[in-house]
């Protein structure tokens, strides 16, 4: 004969069971009714728990033929906890928790895990312990997804243990302040210099530059630059400058729209297809420049499939028109994510040209933070030469002892990120961002391949 205790677990599942199979049949009836409900109600209902009672919402639906159902789909969690906190206590358990004082033998064991609120949404007026609200905010954190898992994060989730250190070191080094951290400026400049010879900047230009917080911070000064100059260009000859309009394909990503709107210049979006790969379409750019376009947007790694917009042929097309008008149209090149891939990929290939190489492109944006393989914070912009950032963006600073230039949207921004570019840039070399950026497109070509494999596309 079987044991007692043994019988507990089969009656137990059955029990289970069964009441899953109930659940299962209203939700499907529910969802069965959906399409026919004609009005819903909210009404609070009253449920009696062992304790105080607590009021809990729930919607009830009426159907076309007046039958009704609840819909629980509304349970407020927030209002549940608030309500049914104290519900299992008697009047002695609540003495005994008001006693309970702060532990530090364990943040679960201090009267913050049950007695005292800590607010989401407003400040509290007295603080909690550093213990129990560390583990209070990280055990929250573990709703949220693994960095490492995340195939969108837009940033790079990864850096080496020394690089990390570094970061952590330097986290509270403020990049606008020139005189305190010499040091760290140094390897900024150092960082810009790199990036432009990188870029195939020619011998004579005096390339200038800036970190930023991230690609669109970089990409706003470039446009920002270019509507400064085609401005400065159109009142020296006494022409208007009120309606100036910029290129972009419609595969473009926030960040240039943003530009475009923020800084009041008519973006001009053009169609992209599949005959032109979902890029920039050339035929487009030669129909919708004119003499009020500021520059032109192409982008080298489009967010949406990682396409590298043709800079060569859109080039071509500016010198042409050029030729044809008298009309000089700059291009800026928003590397954001090929900024860093496709130097390395490239190399020794001979693709089309997309950089400095050719004269058109002006400046250059990329995502330290993307394939710079830094942790999110960090953006590059480049210009070519110094002549091609208007002098009217320059502001000189002497808040912090001698005379610092600026020419980025922020003042204050965190300098750990410049810290740890510098790091990557020297520690990998050209050897290693190439050996990754190859493996890096050897991966993406085979999920792409799985992901056809599977057959679940549309013909
Ligand atoms: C093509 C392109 N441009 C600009 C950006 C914006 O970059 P960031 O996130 O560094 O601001 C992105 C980001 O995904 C991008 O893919």
């Amino acid at each position: 004969m079987a044991e007692p205790h043994s019988l507990l677990g089969p009656v137990l599942g059955g029990l289970l069971g069964f009441l899953g199979a109930i659940g299962a049949a209203i939700i499907a009836y529910f969802l069965a009714r959906q399409d026919r409900v004609q009005q819903m109600d909210e009404e609070r209902i009253t449920l009696l728990f062992k304790g105080p009672p607590a009021l809990w919402t729930i919607r009830t639906i009426t159907t076309e033929d007046g039958l009704s159902c609840r819909d629980v789909s509304k349970v407020d969690p927030e209002e549940l906890v608030e309500r049914l906190h104290d519900a299992h206590l008697t009047e002695g358990g609540k003495q005994l928790r008001k006693l309970t004082t702060t532990s530090h033998l364990t943040p679960y064991g201090s009267r913050y895990a049950s007695e005292v609120e800590v607010p989401k949404y407003r400040l509290p007026e007295e603080g909690a312990p550093a213990d129990t609200v560390y583990q209070l905010i990280r055990d929250e954190l573990d709703l949220d997804g693994r960095p490492n898992l995340n195939l969108a994060s837009f940033v790079g989730t990864y850096m080496e243990p020394n690089a990390t250190q570094l970061m952590t070191e330097n986290l509270s080094k403020n990049l606008a302040d020139n005189d305190e951290y010499p040091a760290m400026m140094a390897i900024h400049e150092r960082c810009i210099s790199i990036l432009a010879q990188l870029w195939g900047v020619n011998k004579g230009e005096k390339a200038i530059g800036s970190a930023t917080t991230g690609s669109s911070e970089a990409i706003h000064l470039g446009g920002l630059a270019m509507k400064r100059r085609w401005q400065e260009h159109r009142r020296a000859k006494g022409l208007g400058t009120s309606r100036p309009n910029i290129i972009m394909g419609a595969n473009a990503q926030v960040a240039l729209e943003k530009f475009a709107r923020y800084f009041e210049v008519e973006a001009r979006i053009l169609p992209v297809s599949k005959e032109s790969n979902y890029r920039l379409d050339p035929e487009l750019v030669k129909k919708n420049i004119d003499e009020n376009t500021i520059g032109v947007f192409v982008i080298l790694g489009s967010t949406y499939t990682g396409h590298y917009e043709p800079v060569e042929e859109i080039s071509k097309i500016l010198d042409e028109y050029q030729e044809q008008t008298g009309i000089d149209i700059p291009i800026h090149v928003d590397g954001a994510s090929g900024g860093f891939v496709a130097p390395f990929t490239y190399a020794g290939a001979g693709g089309p040209k997309w950089n400095f190489e050719l004269p058109r492109v002006k400046s250059i944006n990329t995502s330290g933070h993307k394939y710079g393989l830094v942790y999110a914070g960090v953006g590059w912009i480049i210009w070519r030469d110094e002549s091609y950032l208007p002098q009217h963006l320059i502001f000189e600073l002497h808040y912090l002892g001698g005379t610092e230039k600026s020419f980025a949207l922020n003042f204050s921004r965190p300098g750990a990120q410049i810290i740890v570019q510098y790091y990557n840039l020297i520690h990998l070399g050209f050897k290693g961002y190439h050996e990754i950026m190859e493996n890096c497109l050897t991966n993406a070509r085979l999920l792409s391949k799985s992901l056809e494999a599977t057959g679940w596309r549309r013909r």
